[in-house]
């Protein structure tokens, strides 16, 4: 899909396809022939600019079908950018199932001050908005829009191209990460997710390392191994490193993603409604994937080591039990309590590894990691334990940037103490203390040394049979992805 920008007075010739922002009060002025027809919906109230709203007013001229289509962004003083993001997309998903080629998109709404940023959110929603994961279905749908034409209506004629790129690649990132927790385990094993990083890596100009087991034993990575016994396919480290700032190479930023590629439970066997959806368990995994990939697409100017403990939770007459002890990386114990929560061990390891061998000076763990985050909040927001305000405040404006939402949860010194006992040093389930999803936050903060930390659990946003936002499709949502690269770039 192109997508361009030009000024309204330079136009020459419009699309038969035009997508208006629209607020709610119109702008008579842009609308151009429209106006009378627009100025009567907003009267009958049948259109109003609400946000998520819109309405086709479709005509036959010369030949051929045009289209203008309403799109609603809510109230002009409070510019919303999800608002443009989701208008942009109906704007475009209705061209598309009209069977229509270009796209002009008018920004009669948008101020001087806020194009910068409307164009980079209106370009992500552009790349995303037509993605289906379709690979494996023998009828595919045919794209029929190949053009979108931003057109701005300030009276000053920026060149906006940068922000166009950074949208695109940025909703690019989202759709690997989308297209990894797609795919099912079958064909997403750890090693072929290792070659999915390793040829992203060759493209786009960041450097790959995927350890088999033999060097993850070397590593002593015994909790990480012991999780991965119970399946046939090997285990697989995968480490990636893009260091846009070697000068500065006492701060790199440590991305550790959880990549188990598919999560029965092991011994304590999930139930079999919905265990289907656990090849999207390296949710996390993807995540880091797709933000280390947009940022060195973007040339970022910082240091990240990204990190994946990829391998699977089955059942064989070798995996781990409960009441196991295994030894992590950094030496300690942990009694197995339940083979289901197996996230945290692959992901302490992770930690450790990405501290001790590649020098990480920050640590940001991203988790499909329990199902009590969704009970706690929902699926519409991310669940953050953390140890630093700093960059918790970081999180919260990169958060803004790309309306993936956070939600910071409390950290109280009765839930660390439920994790400190058994016949190890911690546990790895608490059982039906609740406050599950800060418990597993906090047994990972257990390994981060005193480095500032953040821990976001996606389990519950990572897939969805409903999607609540026009540019997002069923299935994979991608989440992380945006958030990690806007938190690093802010960092
Ligand atoms: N992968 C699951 C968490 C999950 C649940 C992800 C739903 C996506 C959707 C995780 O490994 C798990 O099973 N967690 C257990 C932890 C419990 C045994 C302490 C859970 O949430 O039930
Ligand atoms: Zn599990
Ligand atoms: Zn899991």
């Amino acid at each position: 899909m192109r997508i361009t920008l030009e000024n309204f007075k330079d136009v020459r010739k419009f699309s038969n396809v035009q997508g208006l922002l629209c607020s709610d009060r119109p702008m008579m002025d842009a609308m151009g022939t429209s106006a009378g027809h627009i100025n009567y919906l907003y009267e009958k109230g049948v259109f109003k600019g609400e946000k998520g709203t819109s309405y086709t007013i479709s005509d036959f001229q010369d030949e051929a079908l045009k289209l203008t289509v309403l799109a609603g962004i809510g109230k002009r003083d409070k510019l919303d950018m999800d608002a443009l993001r989701n208008a942009a997309a109906i704007i475009i998903k209705e061209a598309d199932r009209q069977k229509m080629a270009d796209v002009d998109i008018i920004l009669n709404e948008i101020p001087e001050e806020y194009m910068m940023d409307s164009v980079k959110v209106l370009s992500e929603a552009a790349a995303m908005c037509l993605y289906r994961f379709e690979k494996y279905s023998s009828v595919k749908h045919e794209t029929s829009v190949t053009a979108v034409r931003l057109i701005s209506c300030c009276k000053d004629n920026k060149d906006y191209q940068s922000s166009i790129d950074e949208g695109v690649i940025v909703a690019e990132g989202n759709l690997i990460a989308r297209d990894l927790v797609n795919e099912p385990s079958n064909v997403l094993t750890p090693e072929e997710l290792g070659r999915r990083a390793t040829a992203l890596g060759e493209k786009y100009g960041f450097n790959t390392e995927v350890m088999g087991r033999r060097r993850i034993e070397e590593l002593g990575m015994d909790a990480f191994l012991a999780v991965s016994r119970g399946s046939a396919n090997e285990p697989k480290l995968i480490v990636m490193r893009y260091m846009g700032n070697p000068e500065d190479n006492k701060n790199i930023v440590g991305l550790i993603g959880k990549g188990i590629t598919f999560d029965a439970g092991g011994y304590c066997v999930k139930g079999s409604g919905h265990m289907w959806m656990m090849k999207t368990d390296m949710g996390g995994g993807a995540a880091v994937i797709g933000a280390i990939t947009a940022a060195a697409r973007m040339g970022i100017k910082k240091n990240i080591v990204a990190v994946v403990a990829a391998c699977d939770n089955l059942i064989s007459g070798d995996a781990y039990k409960p009441g196991d002890i295994v030894r992590t990386m950094n030496g300690k114990n942990i009694e197995i309590r339940n083979t289901d929560a197996e996230g945290r061990l692959t992901l302490v390891d992770a930690v450790t590894y990405a501290l001790r061998n590649e020098g990480v000076t920050s640590i940001i763990d991203i988790a499909t990691l329990t199902g009590a985050v969704g009970r706690a909040i929902g699926n519409v927001v991310t669940g953050v334990v953390d140890n630093s305000d700093r960059l918790y405040s970081v999180l919260e404006n990169a958060s803004k940037r790309c309306d993936e939402r956070v939600w910071r949860f409390p950290v109280f010194d009765e839930y660390k103490k439920l994790i400190k006992t058994g016949s190890g040093d911690l546990i790895n389930s608490t059982g039906a203390t609740g406050a599950g999803a800060i418990t597993a936050g906090l047994f990972v903060g257990e390994f981060v040394e005193d480095k500032p930390w953040l821990h976001l659990d996606i389990a519950a946003g990572t897939f969805t049979e409903h999607p609540d936002k026009e540019y997002r499709s069923e299935g994979a949502t991608g989440v992380g992805s945006m958030l990690l690269y806007e938190l690093v770039k802010e960092m």
